[in-house]
């Protein structure tokens, strides 16, 4: 077997992409028999896992009894060596469970990434141990994973690590009965060094995941959730996160490079290294996944090294009419690739890939310039759920995710509020969307008992150091966040101090981009809002005190500063739900009777309610744009996601979501687009026309359009036409009578047509009808892709029917498994494997994955009493 694709990948892993573009099938490489002699850098070992999980502590363990062993992981981010943790000369006690004799057969066989609370079920109690805010999910306990591997001789005379994504939380790695080290931070990637622990023949790994109640305020998810890989190196090689490309001075005409190579030799042999550094710099092309033509060559360099020691190694080079990166639409992701070589007597021992773009980052005081062009930013946050997925990494689901965002106009995400899968990254890179990179929720004053707080002092250093080499070269990512609304921003001169202590160090590991924190409560004047670079506001843009509400007095303490929106809106609302009466405001705090209905758990699709520190979408388009230095905003979110159900803590999920948790667009989505995506021909209608009820009452109806005028008919007759003022972003018409029929929108620009739109009352239901994200019918068999499976519910003339809520079953036939189903309803308390998914408002969906190293096809049905069922063939290439 050859591994083209994998050789010699960096971290920043291309791989998974170039499967997404190019739909190739890559086996997946379960590493138990003969390694081969052409063998990959980095090796999978996402498969052939068993599991555990206890809600007690069976094994006597714990972080704090094992802590010695564990902190010196972090000694490589640690900066000042005196601070360095020195690992006992001894091994903590024996644990049965770490041991290769340990009989794992009767554990669950799985495949990573993994998130064991996903499966559910859902607490619903009140007081249940895992509540709302959490989501309701079983996440406590902990859980063992156990995997084999065998390794050769020539493996033995190697460097050989273990690279976790992402393991939530307080990850213990024990090889061959002997604990290794670990992380607590669950969101962090990390490395372990397995050498002086490897066995020739078999190996074997014990992992321990740990996770508390009330670790979190939303949901964490639990287990091995990312990837996990085995990398095996000769004992000198680049190290880790080992290269560092920044540029400077880029114009369209040229560009310099600057380069920072890590080059460790971990021999323990004592064996001193002679080594040449050459990194050459190609074109990425992201359609091939491939290098393509050569365009740069840095120096190269010698760097001679004693054994145990890593020295830097920098050059720089100039690039000439370099293809430069941005965020779309407005300009091009264009991606390079540098290849590093490290040769000893001109043999390459080791060859170590970046991909990287080139472009320019001003931060104005009237906002962000990319390239010299003004990116005014139409940001959401993001969650690191992937809904009925969980925190299981998946990316097909994070493509979808962006993808959706895209299509409405944004152009940046902040990953609220923990580091990222690195593939999420790796898209956004591809895609050309804006990333803020927000490392931590808490410091050292908790949120909740359990939260990071408990381990701050002994880890923000290496977490904050490991997640910026990380993450560094990400073209995408354009601004950093060691914060979001800690407890600090109110604690005087103490809090200040320990923002300046994390903002220091992400000056010195990358001078390049500027810093920001969440702030929904420092003021102007506090000690705090003076050290971070950029002035990142929660809520006090849009108004609690007047139009524009903290944007003035922040602009005028800070006038050369960048003002944006880290969080805005917070509007709330649940698709396909409409409640009457409806508010003659452009924002309303949501309750019973004014949006809100406690009872049944939902908030009306209006759009025009929002939580009681937060605002519609409306109200936060004319602060901003009466603010006209602002720099944008990062809604509060895009997708909906696991936990946090306010203003209804008994539910399981968000309202918060532009998209909700199955991937069904609210009404909102429209709104956005149309203010984002202009150039789209936006015309959307509100609410749905089913109301066998309202017969001769007042249902207004709303219209979201690109378009400057509106003119809406029902059943024929004009109810108005009206033109969009400088603060309104809605046509509304309050006071249309409903009768059962159709409403018609034309929607004009400059005073031309420009949308159309209609909505009807439909028929009863008779049939499903099911479609795939894209259209995509094709599946890969590499035991990760996912097909994403709509379901709608309509009347024989296909239209959904807005308030089917009968119970759809799903079926597979073939080498496929159903991973999930779900529908957007955040009170549905149906575990997400199940089978059985009842429509809401009329939609439900269902995920399928192929099985691994299978074809032919697969047939997904669905059926539901007193309907025609609908089938749909998906091909597995
Ligand atoms: C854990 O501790 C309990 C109480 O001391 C003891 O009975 C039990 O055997 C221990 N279990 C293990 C796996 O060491
Ligand atoms: C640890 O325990 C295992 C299984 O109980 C046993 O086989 C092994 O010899 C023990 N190792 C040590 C160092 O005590
Ligand atoms: C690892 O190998 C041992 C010994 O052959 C076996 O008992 C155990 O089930 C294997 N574990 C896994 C996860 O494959
Ligand atoms: C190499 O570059 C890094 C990052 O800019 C810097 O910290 C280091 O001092 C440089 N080393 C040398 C030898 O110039
Ligand atoms: C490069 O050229 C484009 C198109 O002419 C222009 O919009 C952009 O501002 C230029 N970029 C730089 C960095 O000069
Ligand atoms: C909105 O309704 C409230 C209460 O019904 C009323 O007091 C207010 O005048 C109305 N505002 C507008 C702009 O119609
Ligand atoms: C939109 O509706 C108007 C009538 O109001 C009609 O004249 C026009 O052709 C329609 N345009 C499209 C694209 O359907």
């Amino acid at each position: 077997m050859d591994f083209p694709l994998i050789t010699s990948c960096s971290c920043r892993s291309t791989v998974l992409r170039i499967l997404l573009f190019l739909s190739l099938h890559l086996p997946v490489f379960a590493l138990t028999g003969a390694i081969p002699q052409q063998e990959a850098r980095r090796i999978s070992l996402n498969s052939g896992w068993r599991f555990q999980r206890s809600t007690s502590t069976p094994d006597n363990l714990s972080y704090s009894k094992l802590k010695q062993w564990i902190l010196p992981s972090a000694n490589n981010f640690i900066v000042d060596s005196t601070k360095h943790a020195r690992r006992p000369a001894d091994q903590p006690d024996n644990v049965t469970i770490s041991q290769p004799s340990f009989d794992d057969s009767s554990w669950e066989k799985l495949n990573l990434p993994h998130d064991w609370a996903v499966k559910g079920p859902f607490y619903t109690a009140s007081n249940a141990v895992i509540g709302g805010g959490m989501g309701r999910l079983p996440i406590q306990g902990v859980g063992w994973y156990r995997r084999n591997f065998s390794a050769n001789t020539a493996d033995k005379a190697k460097s050989v690590y273990l690279d976790i994504d992402g393991a939530m939380s307080y990850a213990m790695v024990w090889l061959n009965g002997n604990l290794v080290g670990g992380w607590p931070y669950g969101y962090a990637s990390f490395r372990l060094d397995l050498t002086p622990y490897l066995s020739v023949g078999d190996n074997t790994l014990a992992i321990r995941l740990d996770n508390t109640v009330d670790s979190s305020r939303f949901y964490p998810g639990a287990g091995i959730y990312r990837n996990v890989w085995l990398t095996k190196v000769s004992t000198t090689h680049v190290g880790q996160t080992g290269t560092w490309i920044s540029c400077k001075q880029v114009s369209n005409q040229s560009a310099t490079l600057d380069l920072v190579v890590q080059v460790e030799n971990a021999a323990n042999g004592g064996v001193r290294a002679e080594v040449d550094v050459t990194t050459d710099v190609h074109i990425f092309d992201s359609g091939t996944g491939k290098a393509g033509e050569k365009v740069a060559q840095f120096p190269s360099a010698a760097v001679a090294l004693e054994a145990g020691k890593r020295q830097s190694v920098n050059s720089s080079v100039t690039v000439q009419k370099p293809r430069l990166w941005g965020p779309r639409p407005a300009q091009e992701p264009n991606l390079y690739i540098a290849i590093t070589r490290l040769r000893i007597g001109g043999q390459v021992i080791d060859t170590f890939e970046t991909r990287f773009g080139i472009r320019s980052l001003q931060y104005g005081n009237d906002g962000l310039r990319i390239n010299g062009q003004r990116v005014y930013l139409q940001g959401v946050n993001q969650h690191h759920d992937l809904g009925s997925l969980g925190a299981a990494f998946s990316i097909e689901a994070a493509e979808r995710q962006l993808s959706m965002l895209q299509d409405m106009g944004c152009n940046a995400v902040r990953t609220s509020h923990n580091p990222p899968a690195p593939e999420l990254l790796d898209l956004a890179d591809q895609m050309g969307v804006l990333i803020l990179n927000e490392i931590f929720d808490t410091w050292k004053s908790q949120k909740v008992r359990n939260d990071f707080h408990l381990i701050f002092n002994d880890w923000y250093e290496a977490d904050l150091r490991a997640f910026l080499r990380r993450d560094r070269n990400h073209p995408s990512v354009v601004i950093w966040s060691y914060g979001n609304e800690v407890a600090e921003q109110g604690g005087g001169k103490s809090g200040a101090d320990t923002a300046q202590r994390l903002e220091d160090i992400v000056r010195e590991e990358d001078p390049t981009r500027q810093t920001t924190v969440g702030m929904n409560s420092a003021s102007a004047d506090s000690a705090f809002s003076s050290v971070v670079d950029l002035i990142g506001l929660n809520y006090q843009g849009e108004g609690r005190t007047g139009s524009t509400g903290s944007f003035p007095s922040f602009r005028s303490k800070f006038p050369n500063k960048m003002i944006f929106s880290t969080e805005s809106a917070s509007a709330i609302s649940t698709r396909g739900t409409y409640l009457f009466p409806v508010t003659n405001g452009s924002s309303s705090a949501v309750k019973d009777g004014q949006g809100g209905d406690s009872k049944a758990m939902y908030v009306s699709a209006y759009e025009l309610y929002a939580v009681d520190w937060g605002a519609s979408a409306d109200k936060v388009f004319v602060s901003q744009d009466r603010a006209s230095y602002v720099a944008g905003e990062f809604v509060w979110t895009g997708w909906d996601y696991l936990g946090e159900p306010t203003p209804y803590n008994s539910a399981r999920s968000s309202y918060f979501g532009i998209i909700d948790l199955a991937g069904f667009p609210k009404d909102r989505f429209y709104l956005y687009q149309s203010r984002w995506n202009p150039t789209v021909r936006t015309a959307h209608i509100l609410p749905h026309w089913n109301w066998p009820d309202r017969v001769g009452q007042v249902t207004p109806v709303h219209v979201f359009s690109s378009g400057d005028e509106a003119e809406l008919f029902l059943n024929g007759v004009s109810q108005g036409r009206q033109k969009k003022d400088q603060s309104t972003y809605r046509f509304r018409w309050d006071k249309v009578t409903y009768q059962p029929g159709e409403l018609q929108v034309t929607t004009y620009k400059a005073g031309a047509i420009w949308a159309n739109a209609t909505v009807r009352t439909t028929g009863q239901a008779t049939q499903l009808k099911l479609s795939t994200y894209r259209e995509r019918t094709v599946i890969r068999a590499d035991g990760s892709d996912l097909s994403f499976i709509s379901v709608a519910v309509t009347d024989d003339k296909g239209n959904v029917v807005p308030q089917a809520s009968g119970t759809i079953t799903f079926s597979i036939q073939g080498p496929g498994t159903i991973v999930a189903t779900d529908n957007g309803d955040p009170t549905d308390m149906a575990p997400f494997p199940s089978k059985d998914r009842k429509a809401f408002a009329g939609l439900a969906l269902a995920i399928v994955r192929a099985n691994a190293d299978t074809t032919g096809t697969i047939t997904v049905k669905a059926t539901s009493t007193g309907l025609q069922a609908a089938e749909l063939i998906l091909e597995i290439a």
